[in-house]
């Protein structure tokens, strides 16, 4: 289902390398959500749908209602404030709908779970300022255009009740990083990749594809949805390098600010364990000044003389091999057979 009048069109994924010609971000990091190609299959709107990994269940239009978060796992959050939950009628939707009620996120928006509140209400003042954009020029992209409109609209107080509520709650990772130098054919949609079914495979090339293994569980906001990241080969390691030692000459290490672990300090946000997508689409923001909030400069600098393979490798470093405790988690690099 497209919900966009335009800017539906899904974007090539024909391996690319680097920024555009006009600096802008890579229309691959940008997975849309295509209008259906044939007949779809009419859901039956009375038949409440269910996962196998939750008690509850909820009607169809329940899970497209953007007033209302389903909550499949209501023991692994804390209660949900109001404005997380339904949002506030007619124009600020609930938070808990995309970011998913503990705040696990997407790979098209973002993780809460665990940022410091006071980061929390800064982006969104950046949001509502418009000094933090996104980096991809080539037309609408809905998931931030509706961020941006919640952030116009939701109150102080609500945002406030949002950042307390969110910084709370602690992230699962959920995204397996793989290492390939060729992937199946993907196509995007829902704002994600999935195998396409037409087989056969391609180059990765200088690209993360984030991709739902289970495009249902994604379509109906399972909160423990496994996804899986397609990156160049080596890009871990050169990641952790570049994340604990920094570039000579080029940059810094990111841990010096965001941890050794990079779990995060005081105020600046963990990027451990969080979307590899998510990461990359925020640095190339930052390298672009479309993202140019209130403490945007020392990221800005960090990123200015980096290229977009090293963007690459930490944004997989950060989501694969970082944080106390992901190698138990089995969130560390494996080979799924037949991946
Ligand atoms: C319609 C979907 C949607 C809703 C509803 C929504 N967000 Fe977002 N949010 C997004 C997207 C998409 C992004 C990613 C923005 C980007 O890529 O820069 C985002 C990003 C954020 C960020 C930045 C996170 C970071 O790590 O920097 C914060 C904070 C945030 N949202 C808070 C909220 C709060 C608070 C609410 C409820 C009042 C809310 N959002 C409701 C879609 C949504
Ligand atoms: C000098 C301190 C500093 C260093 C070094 C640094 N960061 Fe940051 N980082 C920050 C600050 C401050 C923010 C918040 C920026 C804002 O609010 O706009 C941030 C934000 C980010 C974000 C956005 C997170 C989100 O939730 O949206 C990413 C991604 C990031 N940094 C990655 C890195 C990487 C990768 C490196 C190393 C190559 C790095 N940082 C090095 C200070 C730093």
């Amino acid at each position: 289902m497209c919900l966009a009048a335009t800017g539906c069109a899904a974007p090539q994924t024909s391996p690319g390398g680097g920024l555009t010609d006009a600096g802008a971000a890579p229309a691959w990091l940008y997975p849309m959500n295509p209008p259906p190609s044939g007949p779809e299959k009419a859901a039956d709107a009375k038949t409440p749908v269910r996962l196998p990994n939750s008690r509850q269940e909820f009607l169809p239009a329940q899970l497209t209602d953007r007033f209302s978060a389903p909550d499949w796992h209501p023991q692994s959050h804390s209660p949900m404030p109001e404005i997380v939950v339904h949002g506030r009628a007619p124009d600020t939707y609930a938070c808990g709908f995309c970011h998913l009620p503990g705040g696990q996120g997407r790979p098209e928006n973002a993780a809460l779970a665990g940022l410091p509140a006071a980061y929390i209400v800064q982006q969104v003042a950046d949001l509502k300022a418009g000094t933090r954009r996104s980096a991809w020029h080539g037309g609408p992209y809905l998931p931030l255009d509706l961020m941006r409109a919640v952030a116009m609209h939701a109150t102080a107080s609500d945002v406030l009740a949002a950042a307390e509520y969110f910084s709370a709650q602690t992230l699962t990772p959920r995204v397996t990083v793989i290492e390939r130098k060729r992937i199946p054919h993907m196509r995007a949609v829902a704002w994600i990749y999935v195998k396409d079914s037409s087989g056969g495979d391609e180059a990765l090339g200088q690209r993360i594809i984030e991709w739902a293994p289970d495009l249902a569980l994604h379509e109906h906001r399972d909160d423990e949805i496994r996804y899986i990241a397609f990156v160049p080969t080596g890009s871990v390691a050169r990641g952790r390098e570049i994340a604990l030692q920094g570039l000579p000459g080029i940059t810094q290490s990111c841990s010096g600010c965001h941890g050794r672990q990079l779990q995060g300090m005081g105020l600046i946000p963990p990027l451990a364990g969080r979307s590899p997508s998510y990461l990359l689409r925020q640095l190339i923001a930052f390298q672009t000044k479309d993202r140019n909030g209130l403490v945007a400069a020392p990221m800005q600098a960090v990123v200015a003389k980096m290229q977009l393979a090293d963007l690459i490798a930490v944004s997989a470093y950060a989501a694969a091999d970082a944080g106390p405790n992901l190698h138990l988690l089995g969130h560390t690099l494996r080979a799924i057979p037949g991946q």
